[in-house]
């Protein structure tokens, strides 16, 4: 009863009331504290595991690669001319990790101890996986199809293929002397490859292209498409369509313009081929090398690059005839 009577004198002079406000203020204020707390740790976990929608390894992807020289750009900038295709210039980072990969997981010494330490093969496959995927997403613009063009990379093809399955691949094949003559006129520096001897740039072509060629014929048909520069210039009509029903995309006539779409996509400034695909296509670099092989070289061809005649060409003819253009090439070129 005391204390009823104290109750009532306190409400009397509003001494209670504005404690019941303060204690509702401070309540109130605790919680918006904590919800707001709660609210920016969310938002800024959202910022740094923020993924874009294509960064996903059951994604498809397309690799494009071979020889230097042997029209992997053109290839790449045939396919870009598709609206929704975009490979982008060559990262080379991803075929330096491949072959870092390659050789962690080759020496057996450095394996055993991956291994043991619990990093291969999943650890290390799954972050080989994100990190090539990563850097394809992100040093370009999104599109409905990405594609990466490191002409190395083709030499991991079943090993990247393990990593995405549902890539495609597309290795372009070149006459190997063409491809030679192109590096060595042009001193373009190729691995440890001797560019002023013809014999060893040869040698050097025959046993890459044999490795390439392996890998893509182990991966199968569905998975990796050879295609002949030759056939690409002469008749790319028929080429192309080739290549995307390889694909599953749908053909359009905007791959065969390639030239006005150059500047689409990036083309960097440090890549040799860069000037020659803001040019229609030409037939030059079919014939430029002949009369240019050292008669020794060309003596022992089929003994230096037996790749020639695997993959059709014939060794013992100095000017070979690669085919006919098609009626969309006479047109073009006005022949
Ligand atoms: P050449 O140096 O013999 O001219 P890559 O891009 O794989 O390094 O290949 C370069 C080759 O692609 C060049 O070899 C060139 O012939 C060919 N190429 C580039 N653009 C071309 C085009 N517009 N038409 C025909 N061939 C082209």
């Amino acid at each position: 009863m005391k204390f009823l009577l104290y109750f009532l004198k306190l409400v009397r002079k509003n001494i209670l009331s504005r404690a019941v406000i303060i204690l509702v203020g401070v309540v109130v204020f605790l919680l918006f504290i904590l919800e707001f707390s709660k609210y920016s740790s969310s938002v800024n976990k959202a910022r740094y595991t923020k993924k874009r929608p294509d960064e996903d390894l059951e994604q498809y992807l397309i690799f494009v690669g071979g020889i230097p020289r042997s029209g992997t750009t053109l290839m790449r900038k045939m396919l870009e001319s598709h609206p929704d295709i975009r490979c982008g210039p060559e990262t080379h980072v991803i075929p330096w990790l491949l072959k870092d990969h390659y050789e962690w997981t080759t020496s057996t010494k450095e394996f055993v101890r991956l291994v043991e330490a619990g990093v291969a093969p999943h650890a290390l496959d799954n972050a080989m996986a994100k990190f090539i995927l990563s850097i394809i997403v992100h040093h370009g613009p999104p599109a409905k199809y990405l594609c990466n063009k490191d002409p190395y990379s083709l030499q991991a093809t079943t090993y990247l293929h393990g990593l995405f399955p549902n890539s495609k691949f597309i290795l372009m094949l070149r006459d190997g002397r063409a491809s030679a003559h192109s590096v060595i006129s042009k001193g373009i520096t190729v691995g440890n490859w001797n560019i002023k001897s013809y014999r060893d740039v040869l040698m050097h072509w025959n046993d890459e292209i044999n490795n390439m060629y392996k890998e893509c014929l182990t991966s199968g048909p569905k998975v990796c498409l050879p295609v002949h520069y030759e056939k690409l210039v002469l008749q790319p009509v028929a080429t192309t369509k080739k290549i995307f029903n390889f694909l599953g995309i749908p053909w359009c006539k905007e791959v065969l313009h390639h030239e006005d779409h150059a500047n689409e996509t990036k083309l960097s400034a440090y890549e040799l081929s860069t000037d020659q695909v803001k040019k229609p296509l030409y037939l030059e670099g079919l014939t430029k090398w002949f009369g240019k092989i050292p008669p020794d070289v060309e003596r022992d061809m089929a003994f230096i690059a037996p790749m020639l005649k695997i993959l059709g060409y014939n060794p013992e003819e100095r000017r070979p005839k690669y085919g006919e253009p098609d009626d969309f090439v006479l047109k073009k070129l006005n022949i």
